[in-house]
């Protein structure tokens, strides 16, 4: 894939349009974000980075339907977020969206495999769970429980169920935060060889500026803006990220 292609050359899948968040927490009104306008373009693997409380998990449960701003609009494809209503919300994300989380959620009664298929059994498209599985290097261990599982593994399943139902966007919540270096290079390779392979759209959401080398675009938030968007000329493979 060739990574310096113009953005403009490529579908639009979200486009934000000056978006704010402001919580109410009794007399104090937190502004979550002040203003965010932005696109992610069709197959493109973004990283948001920036502070912590600078937006970065508002915006993307925003993008990914979990929350709607409290002005602006939304649109994802034809389809506009902000004049959807809760159950129409509910089945954009179960048809259209992955979502990583840092801690993995996985039901521990149940092996990898029933894991994935939980998700399988209600999606219109679903791969085969031993497909999703394979994807991130674990059909092996698919009838092995989350507990007989590593941290990075269990993040792994994770990942498998989130794009087993073939989305068309993988959206992630710091997904290796949780883990050592090692094993979140491990978990970070197949959330871009998904990104490669299936050409689901995807936004990895990190602290951590190495990890914005493997992006083909990186979003700066901070303190609800946004702080500036660079193209990253060349992209740094995961395995090759070191920090
Ligand atoms: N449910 C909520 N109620 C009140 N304030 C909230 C809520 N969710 C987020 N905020 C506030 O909105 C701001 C942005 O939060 P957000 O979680 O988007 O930041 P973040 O960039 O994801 O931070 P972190 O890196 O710590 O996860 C913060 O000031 C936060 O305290
Ligand atoms: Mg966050």
């Amino acid at each position: 894939m060739n990574s310096s292609n113009p953005p403009t050359a490529r579908q639009s899948v979200f486009r934000a349009v000056d978006i704010a968040k402001i919580y109410q927490m009794g007399e104090v009104q937190v502004h979550a974000l002040r203003g965010v306008s932005v696109e992610l373009y069709e197959g493109e693997f973004v990283v948001l980075l920036g502070a912590s409380g600078s937006g970065k998990s508002t915006l993307l449960n925003i993008l990914g339907g979990l929350d709607a701003p409290s002005s602006g609009t939304v649109h994802y494809l034809d389809r506009e977020l902000t004049a959807s209503d809760p159950s129409q919300l509910t089945r954009y994300r179960r048809d259209n969206v992955g979502f990583v989380f840092q801690f993995y959620n996985l039901i521990p009664s149940l092996t990898a495999r029933e894991n994935v298929e939980l998700i399988t059994e209600i999606a219109t498209e679903p791969m085969d769970a031993l497909d999703a599985l394979d994807l991130v290097g674990l059909k092996d261990r698919s009838d092995h429980f989350p507990a007989q599982l590593s941290g990075g593994e269990q993040q792994r399943v994770a990942i498998a169920r989130a794009i087993a139902k073939n989305p068309k966007v993988l959206l992630c919540d710091e997904p290796t935060g949780a883990l050592d270096v090692q094993t979140g290079i491990v978990v970070l390779q197949a959330i871009g060889q998904i990104n490669q392979q299936l050409g689901t759209t995807t936004a990895v959401i990190t602290h951590n500026a190495e990890i914005a080398k493997m992006a083909d675009r990186v979003i700066l938030l901070s303190d609800g803006h946004i702080a500036g968007i660079e193209r990253n000329s060349t992209k740094v493979a995961a395995q090759d990220l070191r920090w």
